[in-house]
């Protein structure tokens, strides 16, 4: 029989769940307890009526929430971009080459090397509450190299994403239509096996809406789910493409016109917004306001990676949306949580509700609100992973 735990004194628990507690989107219940069995929960409510359990936790007037959701990352390189990123804050602009200074270090890497790497970052990124992290490949571009890079990725998450359409290869510099045969043929029947998910960067410099179209269809015949890096540095076909093949979810959304907004309220595509790449990339912020007020579901994560935005922390990303892109906190957390899971297509995580994965964050703090309130303090006072004391 699993063992079952409560929380209890909970001063702020946010559930996700609309039917409970304060009936506003988040569902956050006050003076709240939770109760984990095993690796699920079992039951929320207030601290008062919690029942009885082997364990008993108290959070001390804290507030718990689902653990984060970080469904955008780019997390098997090697190396880093301490250069790049310096001469970008002397002016010079961010472009989709530098990606190719990651690409020859993680191909000089061995794969102990690149699975420590890639552990570490999930490590930090736990620490900072996030439970669950989708990856990619992308700095390998070669069938051996992607491969191996969703192979080490499958051995630590779940949410795997093959992103062979990252750019086009060095070596196929001169032969670009070469490089899509390649990355829906034989690269993509060696790294199918390893992931959820196929990925391309649609922007100029990268792949444009027809090779993107052509990668996301051929991904999907394997199995794969098509999501897209998408208007990103510029506007350009990603997001309606995204759209038109049902895609989880269109990431970044920097660069919208009117079109593009009603295209996705229209659907089931999740816009997810990055703001660490705008912060690293000294670039304007994509507008969440104008989504939300739209009714487009927004997800906040942190496209962690050594070029764009070397961020693995989702409660920054938080401070910056409210901050800067006309989030409230209450849909800034949200995103980070349940707009996660929705862009991963997760039913199980980024809830507190019974049934769902005990993926928990306490803070220390009594409200969700002091993420954005007091940014870059170390508010994370506890994680629970699949029921599980991690942090
Ligand atoms: O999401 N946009 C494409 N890929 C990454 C950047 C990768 C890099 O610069 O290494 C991004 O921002
Ligand atoms: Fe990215």
């Amino acid at each position: 029989m699993s063992s079952s735990t409560v929380i209890t004194n909970i001063a702020t628990l946010i559930t996700n769940d609309p039917s409970l507690g304060d009936g506003s989107p988040l569902g956050a219940i006050r003076d709240a307890a939770v109760v984990i069995d095993g690796d699920r929960v079992a039951w929320t409510g207030e601290s008062s009526k919690a029942p009885a359990t082997d364990n008993r936790v108290d959070a001390g007037g804290r507030a718990v929430l689902p653990g984060f959701v970080d469904s955008h990352s780019h997390l098997v390189f090697a190396g880093d971009r301490t250069e790049e990123f310096n001469a970008r804050m002397s002016g010079r602009p961010y472009h989709a080459g530098g990606i190719r200074t990651t690409v020859a270090a993680t191909r000089a890497a061995s794969d102990a090397e690149l699975e420590a790497n890639l552990a570490r970052h999930l490590a930090e990124a736990l620490r900072q509450g996030t439970t669950t992290l989708e990856t990619k490949s992308g700095y390998g571009l070669t069938t051996a190299d992607e491969a191996r890079a969703v192979r080490l990725a499958a051995r630590h998450t779940d949410e795997v994403t093959y992103l062979g359409a990252h750019i086009v290869a060095p070596e196929h510099a001169d032969d670009p239509a070469g490089y899509v045969d390649l990355v829906t043929g034989e690269m993509l029947d060696a790294c199918a096996p390893y992931a959820r998910w196929i990925d391309v960067f649609c922007e100029e410099g990268a792949f444009d809406g027809d090779q993107a179209r052509a990668v996301l269809t051929a991904g999907r015949k394997k199995g794969l789910h098509p999501r897209i890096h998408a208007n990103q540095l510029s506007h350009g076909p990603g997001v309606q493409l995204a759209v038109e093949v049902d895609a989880a979810s269109a990431d970044h959304c920097t660069h919208l016109t009117d079109a593009d907004v009603d295209a996705l309220a229209g659907s089931r595509t999740v816009a997810t917004l990055l703001p660490g790449a705008e912060f690293s990339t000294r670039a304007a912020w994509p507008d969440a306001r104008r989504l939300l007020d739209a009714g487009v579901t927004v997800a906040l994560s942190t496209d962690c990676n050594p070029g764009s935005s070397y961020t693995s922390s989702v409660p920054f990303c938080i401070a910056l949306a409210v901050r800067d892109m006309g989030m409230t906190p209450d849909e800034a957390v949200w995103a980070a949580t349940a707009g996660g899971a929705a862009a991963l297509s997760r039913a199980d995580i980024g809830r507190l509700t019974p049934g769902a994965y005990a993926d928990l964050t306490l803070l220390d703090a009594p409200s969700h609100v002091h993420l954005a309130y007091r940014p870059g303090v170390p508010l994370v006072a506890g994680v629970w992973r699949r029921g599980v004391r991690a942090v």
